[in-house]
């Protein structure tokens, strides 16, 4: 069976898991017996098409380049909104890409919502969605027989959600820690070698690793929201956005960075969560630690991330956070763990 995947969202994650896709074409059919058509991009700024047959995705990168709107594409549908992406076209996977507001859910919800209720499966690195509804979105999925699968969403493709939930399956985890948001700990590792915060900031989002809008970066809700993804998703909690303590690194200063570093110490933005007698405690904020604990020596764009388990103890995972080609990846592991 060929499968006909559309792209809600065609931004930098959607694009590097294009990249990957074009790349690996053969082994995916070779390999993992995965044969696979993009038939429908619908993203905001670049415009949408749709060919049933499958779109040529040479061109695609091309039109990109030259600054034109997709919805130039000869010979195919253009100008569809990505509801009627979702519902219209012959596509069987919806790539949800799009921007994530991670206190409503945004219209990535309606997007998931949407597609799971048309009985199609969903490959998502949007952490809105997941950090909103989660328990809603993953009914629909059940009793539509599809799958909604979100790797990506926390330590972008660092396997962290399918280490907590296939590989320690049986397991308890009462507690984790880490690093969770790549910018605010590339920003931060910057600040140590002398560049200030704004030069920094700057970089992060050229090199790809900031939200579209990096307020949600530097202010903690990133963090905040993929904290609650692993309360509600690894710990089965049930709680809401706002029960997930939040300061971010705004407050820092360069002197501030500089001052931990003279004392042996380093600011990292943690990550946190416990559950105690029935009670979850979630906590988002900069923590100065010594030089000698794990988690100081997590730099740059890398993340961390301990599980405490009752079998185990701790297991500990440290790998890509942010970045184009690491978050698409997690949707090429979402893809092949559907068609599996
Ligand atoms: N802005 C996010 C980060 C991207 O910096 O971690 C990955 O979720």
């Amino acid at each position: 069976m060929t499968h006909r995947l559309a792209f809600i969202g065609f931004g930098v994650v959607g694009q590097g898991f294009a990249d990957i896709l074009a790349k690996k074409e053969e082994t995916l059919r070779e390999k993992y017996n995965f044969d696979f058509q993009i038939v429908a991009i619908s993203d905001m700024k670049l415009g949408s098409v749709y060919d049933p047959e499958g779109l040529d995705m040479t061109k695609i990168f091309e039109m990109i380049e030259n600054g034109q709107s997709l919805s130039e594409y000869p010979d195919a549908e253009t100008g569809w909104e990505p509801i009627e992406t979702i519902e219209e076209t012959n596509s069987d996977i919806i790539v949800e890409v799009t921007f994530t507001d991670m206190e409503t859910g945004g219209p990535a919800l309606d997007h998931v919502r949407t597609a799971l209720k048309e009985g199609k499966n969903v490959i998502s690195t949007n952490k809105g969605p997941v950090a909103q509804k989660i328990t809603e979105l993953q009914r629909l999925a059940e009793e539509n027989n599809v799958e909604y699968k979100f790797e990506g969403t926390v330590l972008s493709g660092t396997p962290a959600v399918n280490l907590a939930l296939k590989n320690l399956a049986g397991c308890e985890i009462n507690k984790f820690k880490g690093i969770v948001n790549g910018t605010t700990n590339y920003i931060l590792s910057k600040m140590e070698e002398g560049m200030d915060y704004e030069e920094a900031l700057q970089k992060a989002q050229k090199l790809g690793y900031a939200e579209a809008d990096p307020t949600g970066d530097v202010e903690g809700i990133d963090a905040q929201g993929k904290t609650l993804i692993l309360a509600n998703t690894v710990m089965d909690a049930d709680i809401d956005l706002n029960e997930v303590e939040r300061e971010g690194i705004t407050e820092l200063t360069l002197d501030d960075v500089q001052k931990a570093k003279d004392e042996g110490k380093r600011w990292k933005l943690i990550s946190k969560a416990e559950v105690e007698d029935d009670a979850i405690e979630a906590k988002v904020g900069p923590e100065k630690i010594p030089l000698d604990h794990p988690l100081a020596g997590v730099m740059g764009p890398t993340n961390a991330l301990t599980y405490t388990t009752d079998h185990l103890g701790d297991v500990t995972i440290i790998g890509p956070g942010a970045g184009k080609e690491e978050t698409g990846y997690a949707l090429l592991v979402d893809l092949l763990s559907i068609v599996d």
